[in-house]
């Protein structure tokens, strides 16, 4: 962020109250409600936790105990029974529901397809059972290495169905990303498809999938199904690659959902840390269900008929909580685009919200920036009335973004929720409920009921109002993380031990800084660790660095996020060279498209300077930046 973000979200104090008329007609209507159901989930968190899991949710079997706190372990629901297809699907098709539209699907170039809760069942039952015929048993991690398309939420959901873990790959990451991914997660199995879109060229996927598998380098991967999208050439490896479109014509539609553990694995998702390989964030059955599921309706304020859209893609779990699993547990109709704005289509955001007429819709500050850039007489030549929520996510957005959202796309009359969250939290923790708490430009206001959040020092003392510290969450919630995988030391390290127990209670370190102001409310202003946001994506600068230290030329890399006005921060990397090489702009290309293939182009930095010695702290670590050497 820069320092004149910084310094303006300081100085911030401006007041936004919902009208009347969206208050009157919210799941929370006032302060008041707000603050008496978060002092009911205070006053007993394991109540008001199963009081909504009951009505909310449909169960096969109720759960023994509530929660199974021994920190940093924790079990929600213990011994309840459920499945989180079951609830996005199968119980909504005795209802009304049924024919409405669960998914709708704008692809690129100009391709659309909706689907509703029948269809979209019925292909989840004839997707899992494909996977079955594939030999993919329960506990089987499957990787999901898809553009977006309704078959990537319908992969998903049909592993859930069987209680096979899914561990999806952003589609952006490069071959060898895929690969480190694939391998840590020991998956058995992948979906991809032939291409995807990415702006105006297709990205070969199954391609990169082929180079991932190649030399025997995942030996766990048994089977690759590909779906057809983009039609352009490409080789299936037989016995192992099999078309989806294939397969489909063989398995039957009736596959009953699994009714799993609770703590069940639902998904791994990878993200990026402060030191080594991006972690894998384990994520279960019932907490996360029961999390993403209120978390979006009352966040989102959906109503029945709604058409709600959230940009993200499902690659990140944005894209997880809020495309998929949350308006789906909830009977909405979820909009999924494949597209991005581009030169050659600036306006086709908006597009997409005037041809559906989209009511609430979800974005990130970045996407803000560069449509403020772009000219508002794009947006303004759009009908856009149909909206009556907007949502951030992501990043800190700038006061500036936020009225320029609020008046431009919100046409003044749409509260903004600006909500924060992470891989880690499974859902949305600190944001307004639009109809009940008034916002400020950059701020994610008041903790979701539940949520008990605080700004401490480095002994958990909680600071002043007013003063910076680490955004902390003194109790557990039930979409958090359950471990990392296959390394629940890291888990322990990362997240329970910058700070110490407090009366033996264990706070849960986020890794943001943060302030609370004079009425309670939140300022999140960034990490306090070695990640590095670009345009909204999560990356360690250790991970570039050592992609860089893995080029012959290089000798040592010092990576730090350089303040930018559209992505947030721009990678920018120091570098020393092997003895024989020396630097030239040849060899910068070179080194940034090593970056590209070694982790994916979100990672591409924009600058690359040579220099003859990095600076070193006494013990021999690097450090840029990062104290007074
Ligand atoms: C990091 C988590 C969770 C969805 C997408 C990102 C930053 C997220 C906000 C916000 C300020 C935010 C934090 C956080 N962040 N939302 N509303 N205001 N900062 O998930 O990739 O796991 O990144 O994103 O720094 O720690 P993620």
């Amino acid at each position: 962020m820069s320092e004149s973000t910084i310094e303006s979200i300081l100085h911030e104090n401006r007041l936004f109250q919902p009208s009347a008329e969206f208050s009157q007609q919210a799941a929370v209507k006032s302060l008041t409600e707000y603050e008496q159901i978060y002092g009911q989930a205070k006053a007993d968190p394991e109540k008001f936790w199963a009081d909504l899991a009951t009505t909310e949710l449909h169960w096969f079997q109720t759960w023994d105990a509530v929660l199974n706190w021994q920190p940093p372990n924790v079990q929600w629901f213990v011994n309840g029974k459920i499945n989180i297809s079951y609830n996005c699907l199968d119980r909504h098709l005795t209802t009304a529901r049924r024919n409405k539209a669960a998914l709708i699907w704008e692809g690129e170039p100009g391709d659309s397809r909706t689907l509703t809760y029948a269809q979209l069942h019925r292909e989840v039952c004839q997707f899992a059972n494909a996977l079955k015929q594939l030999g993919v048993k329960k506990g089987d991690i499957v990787g999901i290495y898809m553009p977006m398309i309704p078959e990537a939420a319908i992969a998903m959901l049909a592993c859930a169905r069987i209680g096979a873990p899914h561990t999806v790959v952003f589609g952006g990451f490069s071959a060898e990303a895929l690969r480190d991914r694939l391998v840590d997660g020991n998956a058995k199995l992948v979906i991809t498809a032939d291409g995807g879109w990415r702006k105006d060229a297709i990205v070969p996927l199954k391609e990169q999938v082929d180079k991932a598998l190649a030399n025997g380098q995942v030996p766990s991967v048994e089977n690759v199904l590909v779906v057809r999208r983009t039609a352009q050439a490409m080789t299936l490896t037989e016995g192992r690659d099999h078309w989806w479109h294939d397969l489909q014509k063989t398995v039957s539609a009736h596959c009953p959902a699994e009714p799993l553990d609770s703590e069940d694995m639902l998904f791994i998702l990878y993200t990026s840390g402060s030191t080594g390989k991006p972690k894998g964030v384990v994520h279960t059955t019932g907490g996360y269900n029961l999390y993403t599921h209120v978390t979006t309706k009352w966040i989102f304020d959906l109503r029945e008929t709604d058409v709600y859209w959230c940009t993200a893609d499902v690659g990140w779990i944005t894209g997880h909580s809020y495309i998929v699993y949350g308006p789906l547990s909830n009977g909405a109709t979820t909009v999924m685009y494949e597209g991005a704005p581009r030169a050659s289509n600036l306006g086709c955001f908006w597009d997409v919200i005037e041809k559906h007429g989209v009511n609430v819709f979800y974005t990130a500050p970045t996407a803000i920036r560069a449509f403020i850039k772009m000219g508002e007489e794009i947006p303004n030549a759009r009908d856009l009335s149909s909206l009556r929520l907007l949502g951030t996510v992501g990043e800190p957005i700038n006061p500036e973004a936020w009225m320029w959202y609020n008046r431009v796309i919100g046409g003044d009359r749409c509260p903004i929720v600006d909500t924060w969250w992470q891989t880690e939290t499974g859902g949305i923790m600190i944001t307004p409920l639009p109809g009940a708490i008034a916002t400020k430009p950059g701020s994610a206001t008041r903790p979701f009921p539940g949520i008990f959040a605080e700004v401490v020092d480095l002994n958990g003392n909680s600071v002043p109002a007013n003063e910076g510290g680490y955004l902390a969450i003194t109790h557990p919630w039930p979409g958090m993380m359950r471990t990392v995988y296959g390394d629940p030391d890291r888990f322990r390290r990362t997240y329970w031990e910058h700070i110490p127990p407090r009366d033996g209670n264990y706070l849960y370190f986020a890794g943001d800084g943060a302030r609370q102001d004079e009425d309670g409310y939140f300022w999140v202003m960034g990490r306090v660790d070695d990640v590095i946001s670009v345009s909204g994506h999560r990356l360690g600068t250790m991970e570039i660095e050592s992609a860089l230290v893995s080029h012959p030329a290089v000798a040592e890399a010092a990576v730090v996020g350089k303040p930018d006005e559209l992505k947030g921060e721009e990678v920018v990397a120091f570098v020393t060279l092997e003895g024989t090489y020396s630097g030239s702009d040849a060899l910068i290309k070179d080194l940034k498209s090593h970056v590209v293939k070694e982790i994916g182009a979100l990672a591409r930095p924009g600058e690359i300077r040579f220099s003859d010695a990095l600076p070193k702290t006494d013990r021999g670590k690097l450090c840029v930046g990062c104290c007074d050497r």
